[in-house]
């Protein structure tokens, strides 16, 4: 098997590559000046069984058309059979019909990577997923919140309350809970289908005098962890932190989370970003260390 060096997700191949001791393949890529994604596979794939390590975070529409381009090519050019890493799965949001009429855009995502050839796709911590699921070819997401969870702990925040900033990441919670070993929680939020403003009710948490870690999947554009930063300040928690698996950090996402109270943010480099601290290469090669042996 060969790991191909998405343009995304260049310095994540690599390291995955290094742990399985497995041959990269680099990929020359350009934008010609009218915007469209030129790719050039500069390594053999013929024959080969190959596993493309593409993220589509910001900017989407380009990583993905990237991806869906290399993964044609690598099939036109002879590849045995395709595998895609995406750690961060892009339009994974837009799942449902929120309002009539709306389009849901992973469907039509999950349709592309299928015509283009896809045989098996993996990401990491995706939105919902029920949503794999409805592809055409197998899909399936691992969790990198163990991984942010064992950070925190090599960081001596052992004890340290798990807190979910919505019900929806109430799991992530549990699952850091059962690392740090401490208590966990989570909080309700509403965001308005329109404007896309979220608004955090006040609940009392058990945090008093306590680090606590907020653990979510994505960070956007901040919103959610700022929210959820002030309700724990405001009931008096000692340091607190955010760790979050796409670290999209739209904006002044950092700003927002830092200026309501939050000592530090840690990403993962699903989406590399200035808060990428943990990196996924030992989760996606332990999936394929699991693939290669059958
Ligand atoms: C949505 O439910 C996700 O789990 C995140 O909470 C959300 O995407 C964060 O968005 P933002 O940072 O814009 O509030």
């Amino acid at each position: 098997m060969k790991i191909v060096l998405g343009p995304s997700s260049i310095e994540l191949g690599r390291k995955i590559a290094e742990i399985l001791g497995l041959e990269t393949v680099s990929v020359a890529y350009k934008k010609f000046p009218d915007g469209e994604s030129y790719i050039r596979f500069e390594g053999e794939i013929a024959g080969e069984e190959v596993a493309i390590i593409q993220s589509t975070g910001p900017p989407q529409d380009t990583n993905l058309i990237q991806l869906l381009i290399l993964i044609d090519a690598a099939k036109d050019l002879g590849a045995k059979s395709v595998i895609a890493a995406v750690p961060y799965l892009a339009y994974a949001r837009q799942d449902k019909r929120f309002l009539p009429g709306e389009a849901i855009s992973i469907q039509t995502v999950g349709k592309l990577l299928k015509a283009a050839g896809l045989d098996e796709l993996w990401t990491v911590n995706v939105h919902e997923e029920k949503i794999l699921e409805k592809f055409s070819f197998p899909a399936k997401s691992v969790s990198a919140i163990g991984l942010l969870a064992e950070y925190f702990k090599s960081k001596g925040f052992e004890g340290a309350f798990a807190l979910a900033p919505d019900e929806g990441a109430a799991e992530f919670a549990v699952e850091a809970a059962k690392i740090l070993g401490g208590e966990y929680g989570w909080l309700h939020k509403e965001r308005d289908l329109y404007t896309g403003e979220v608004k955090t009710e006040e609940k009392k948490l058990e945090v008093y005098g306590k680090d606590v870690v907020i653990f979510d999947d994505i960070i956007s554009t901040g919103g959610t962890v700022a929210n959820a930063v002030k309700i724990l300040k405001k009931q008096g928690a000692k340091r607190v932190f955010a760790a979050c698996v796409h670290p999209l950090m739209i904006g002044n996402a950092k700003e927002k989370i830092l200026q309501s109270g939050a000592e530090g943010i840690v990403g993962t480099d699903s989406v590399p970003s200035d808060v990428t601290v943990v990196s996924l290469a030992p989760l996606l090669a332990k999936v394929l260390a699991e693939k290669l042996k059958g």
